[in-house]
């Protein structure tokens, strides 16, 4: 039966993960910057010494092909991926895998002249973590960018698309040309790290993915009053901070009692301002997501967390400005790729259960144009989004594989 080269699999992800590694350990590699065009140089070279035809779309999504050498409905493609992006400190698997096995799946393909009737294609998605626009590659892609928006699109710290984009050679104004013609896609499926405990907790091989949350994102600025910290009475204090404080613990406390069994929510970015210790803040910025696999919990906890922060502005004598920066729909996975995934799993011998993703994915926005699915892999103490985040070699080998023999199954 075809098998992957795990030597060379493992190969590529060390080489990969040179590129924005820390002293550490992990990586930071954000889309766009000098260490993540560094990564796309060495990815174009490895997909053509692959044998396979390479292009980049106007969104910067790498593509490497068998059989195209772009995407149209003449030949519509069967498509994996995933991202080579990573958040700030973070692991060397989390995207890569999907992008590195599919680069691997496809070369293995064609080395044993196992060409199949479809064409195949992987793709390396930009900017998947979000830092100028969640999944921005992929919406670009399945045309569920707001192009509108790209001129203001920007990273929590002020920095602009449009300047990164155009300092690696990309003219933001190409982005609209990345869309996809309809039909062009005939599946999609994509390998990715769990990026929690659950399947190494049940001891399950392969994770079969049904349904991919949701996530909203909004900054939520709270306006005080700057005063000087040792002689402003604190009767008189108009605390910004405080405001933030008291709104991260009430929504929290919120999503946990008012939302669905699997609500979550995080505040991972704090600004501070002035930002000196002997100055009352006089503002305070706090980036606030939630997620959930339905549409309606997460519109309705978005609402119940706006009452929150009105209440304690109110409150505090505050005045509260929140600002939605994204929110991307839950999506449903094809019941044909997850029987094909598990009929592959069958004939490898892989235990497999079905399981949603808390994590977002570009399969949600692939699963708007085709039949999208997900293979999970274990992640070691289901650690993630942290530089110690780490699989099992024989789970990257065995998920490479289950990606092969699915693509196959798809493309014949
Ligand atoms: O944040 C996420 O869910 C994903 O890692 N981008
Ligand atoms: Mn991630
Ligand atoms: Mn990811």
């Amino acid at each position: 039966m075809l098998a992957i080269d795990a030597a060379r699999l493992t190969r590529r992800l060390a080489e990969l993960a040179r590129f924005g590694a820390l002293p550490g350990g992990g990586v930071t590699r954000s889309c766009w910057s000098p260490a993540y065009e560094g990564a796309r140089a060495w990815l174009l070279g490895e997909i053509r010494a692959a044998g396979l035809a390479p292009w980049v779309d106007g969104a910067g999504n790498v593509f490497g092909a068998i059989g195209i050498d772009r995407v149209g409905v003449e030949r519509p493609v069967v498509l994996t991926g995933s991202h080579i992006d990573t958040v700030p400190e973070g692991g060397t698997l989390d995207g890569a895998l999907g992008v590195i096995a599919g680069l691997e799946c496809l070369q293995t393909i064609v080395e044993n002249k196992a060409t199949p009737r479809c064409p195949l294609a992987v793709a390396a998605w930009s900017d998947e973590e979000g830092r100028y626009g969640s999944l921005f590659g992929s919406r670009a892609f399945c045309g569920l960018l707001d192009v509108a928006r790209i001129p203001e699109m920007a990273a929590v710290d002020g920095e602009k698309l449009v300047d990164v984009m155009r300092r690696a050679g990309f003219d933001p104004a190409r982005v609209p040309e990345a869309r996809a013609p309809a039909g062009a896609v005939a599946a999609y499926v994509e390998l990715h790290i769990e990026q929690g405990p659950r399947l190494e907790e049940a001891g399950v091989e392969i994770g079969v993915v049904q349904a991919i949350v949701g996530v909203r994102r909004s900054r939520i600025i709270f306006h005080g009053q700057a005063d000087h910290a040792g002689t402003t009475p604190m009767a008189r204090r108009r605390d910004a901070f405080l405001g933030g404080a008291e709104y991260a613990l009430r929504a929290r406390e919120h999503v946990v009692t008012h939302g669905s069994a699997v609500s979550v929510t995080n505040i991972g970015v704090v600004y501070v301002h002035p930002g000196a210790s002997n100055i009352v803040p006089g503002r305070a910025e706090l980036v606030h997501e939630m997620r959930d696999p339905d549409a309606a919990v997460l519109e309705r906890l978005w609402t119940e967390c706006r009452e929150i922060a009105e209440g304690v502005a109110r409150e505090r004598q505050l005045r509260v400005e929140i600002r939605p920066t994204s929110a991307t729909v839950p999506a449903l996975c094809s019941p044909t790729i997850q029987a094909a995934v598990e009929t592959v799993c069958a004939k490898l011998g892989h235990s497999t259960q079905r399981m949603d993703s808390a994590a977002g994915h570009d399969a949600q926005n692939l699963a708007a144009v085709t039949e999208a699915g997900m293979i999970f892999i274990p992640s070691v103490g289901g650690k993630s989004h942290r530089t110690d985040e780490t699989s099992d070699p024989r789970a990257i080998e065995r998920g490479a594989n289950v990606l092969l023999h699915t693509l196959l199954t798809l493309a014949t």
